[in-house]
């Protein structure tokens, strides 16, 4: 005889919010989002980016503080800053200068927030290069090619400058082989050893991006990332780019994009549980949610609430989101 059980009654958990908020797996909290920032040199009043609705380029002055101080009550405490020169060369020479915008950006946020605020500084070239890399072009045997250790040598520079000016946390995203080891090597020496690096560890070739480079006017002229960002058919290569990066100092590790690549940044949870985990919810995936919401075919906040959500389920311990500001609101 098969004994007899009552039916399982799953539902009894889901009767009211109380019993669902008791039992959720996963809980959103504003201290585990991070708020990217664009600022610009040479405007002097925030410019509205067309296809990211709500986000700004922003003037280094007061409004970009006034707007920093808004995401601080709101209990926002991390930034990461994307600077966007009024001058690039072929070296992207503004990344690096002491007086370049995200330097002097981080020195002025440094002043008046002190520590209140985590500063973290994307690495790259690719908004400072006149053709648009994240890395030195140079002619070899098989014609034009991103250079990947002489384009090391100069994250080491900007490594330097962005913790100088006051950086918490530097963020190479250029996908150069060995940047970390180099980045690291720089700060060590020149006694910065108390700067994290967020590696974006596992970066993607994706067409999501597309709003980003409109927004830093940032687009290759000329041919694309697929030499240095990962091919979107790899999951398990991911695994190889972390332990990499693992070995070469990383303190936090990055999957990105976040939404089309949840399978990703669960797999690398997995593997790495021991490692804290970001994912970039890029701008492509932000603007298609503003743009459907503008037509009225779905629900902005929910679809907002639901994609972070989904992102921290899937292993994500923080998240780089454009929705950051409009999360906290919600939480509220
Ligand atoms: C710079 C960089 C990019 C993004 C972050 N850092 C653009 C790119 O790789 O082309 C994209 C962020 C976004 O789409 O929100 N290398």
């Amino acid at each position: 005889m098969i004994a007899e059980y009552p039916i399982a009654r799953p539902r009894r958990l889901r009767r009211n919010q109380l019993l669902r908020d008791l039992v959720a797996e996963t809980i959103i909290d504003v201290r585990k989002l991070i708020m990217p920032i664009f600022v610009k040199e040479g405007i002097a009043s925030p410019e509205e980016i067309e296809s990211m609705p709500g986000q700004y380029r922003w003037p280094l002055n007061d409004s970009l503080i006034k707007f920093i101080e808004e995401c601080y009550e709101k209990d926002i405490r991390s930034f990461i800053i994307f600077g966007i020169p009024s001058r690039k060369d072929p070296l992207g020479s503004e990344a690096f200068s002491q007086d370049g915008i995200v330097q002097r950006c981080v020195k002025t946020l440094r002043e008046v927030f002190d520590d209140k605020i985590l500063i973290i500084t994307d690495l790259c070239l690719c908004q400072y290069t006149d053709h648009g890399h994240c890395g030195i072009l140079k002619v070899g045997r098989r014609g034009v090619y991103v250079d990947n250790d002489d384009t090391l040598k100069i994250y080491a520079k900007i490594a330097i400058a962005q913790a100088e000016a006051g950086a918490d946390i530097v963020a190479p995203s250029g996908m150069m082989d060995g940047q970390v080891r180099a980045i690291r090597e720089a700060l060590d020496s020149a006694g910065y050893d108390d700067v994290l690096i967020m590696s974006y560890s596992v970066k993607y070739a994706s067409s999501f991006y597309g709003p980003f480079r409109e927004a830093a006017y940032s687009a290759p002229k000329i041919g694309d990332r697929k030499t240095y960002q990962m091919d979107p058919r790899n999951a398990y290569e991911a695994l190889k780019e972390v332990e990499l990066d693992l070995r070469e100092g990383a303190d936090i590790i990055m999957v990105k994009p976040a939404l089309a690549y949840l399978d990703v940044i669960r797999l690398v949870k997995e593997k790495f549980p021991q490692v804290p985990l970001a994912a970039y919810n890029v701008s492509g995936e932000y603007s298609m949610v503003k743009a459907a919401a503008r037509l009225g075919w779905i629900d902005e906040k929910m679809v907002m609430m639901e994609i972070l959500t989904a992102i921290f389920r899937a292993g994500a311990d923080m998240v780089i989101t454009y929705h950051a500001r409009e999360v906290a609101e919600v939480l509220r």
